[in-house]
């Protein structure tokens, strides 16, 4: 049986490019994300079943998590991928938007790893990737609450590491900089993404990460070589 890996917010950039690229490597990927139209496309695509799930809403997360565990049986990986940008000076940032981004980024992968990772301490093994984000390596100005949201999930992630390697689970954290995906215009900023790295290039990390389970890969992190200016 291919083992099977939970990925939210698969339907589009990193997400997207990582379920294909884990349904190539032999895994069944179980894609996630919170547009229905988008989702029922790709899992169409990949030919597998996907969910519809919003990480931001906490019910959500705890009723079709279930499901998938009825469903699909044990889950060996979480892949939490889904995220939102968010850029400006602070003073400027809506209180609507900085819910979204901690509710998204942080409680979501929180609620998630809370939902699915039981059964995986139950049964010996598995696996927790954190999509986190250069933004929780070093501080820079105007983007003050997305680095809020990823630096509590690095806390997050390097507590559980430690907490969970010793009961045969692996919880590890991808640090990627920027990625060629539509991430920032879905916010509404403008940026360059010539130089970035492809979400084939994160994916093919994130995958590394997950095939050896004899490694627990910490604090992983890289960004494209044209991005060095
Ligand atoms: N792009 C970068 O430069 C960069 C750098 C470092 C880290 N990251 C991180 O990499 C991850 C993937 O981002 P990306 O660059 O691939 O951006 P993206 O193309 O915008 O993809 C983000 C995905 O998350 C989904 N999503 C957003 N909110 C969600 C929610 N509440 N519930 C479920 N799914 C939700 C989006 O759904 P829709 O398709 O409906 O929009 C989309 O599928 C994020 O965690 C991001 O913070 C990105």
């Amino acid at each position: 049986m291919r083992d099977k890996i939970v990925v939210t917010g698969a339907t589009s950039g990193l997400g997207r490019a990582l379920v294909f690229a884990l349904a190539k490597a032999g895994y069944q990927p179980v894609p996630t994300g919170r547009n229905a139209a988008k989702l029922a496309a790709l899992a169409d695509e990949l030919g597998v079943v996907g969910y519809k799930l919003d990480v931001s809403d906490a019910a959500e997360v705890s009723r079709i998590c279930a499901q998938i565990t009825d469903e699909q049986g044990p889950i060996e990986g979480l892949i939490n991928n889904a995220g939102i940008w968010l850029e400006g000076d602070f003073e400027t940032c809506a209180a609507a938007d900085i819910q979204a981004v901690i509710d998204t980024n942080t409680t979501g992968t929180i609620l998630m790893t809370h939902a699915l990772l039981p059964d995986m301490l139950a049964r010996g093994q598995g696996t927790v990737i954190n999509t986190i984000s250069t933004g929780a390596l070093y501080t820079r100005k105007m983007i003050s609450v997305y680095a809020a949201s990823k630096w509590a999930i690095r806390g997050f992630t390097g507590c559980l590491e430690v907490e969970c390697a010793p009961k045969g689970v692996r919880v590890m954290g991808f640090y990627p900089g920027k990625i060629a995906s539509d991430m920032y215009k879905s916010a509404g900023v403008a940026r360059d993404l010539e130089v970035a790295m492809t979400p084939q290039q994160g994916a093919a990390m994130v995958l590394t990460m997950l095939q050896d389970k004899g490694m627990v890969w910490s604090h992983v992190s890289g960004r494209s070589i044209d991005d060095y200016v």
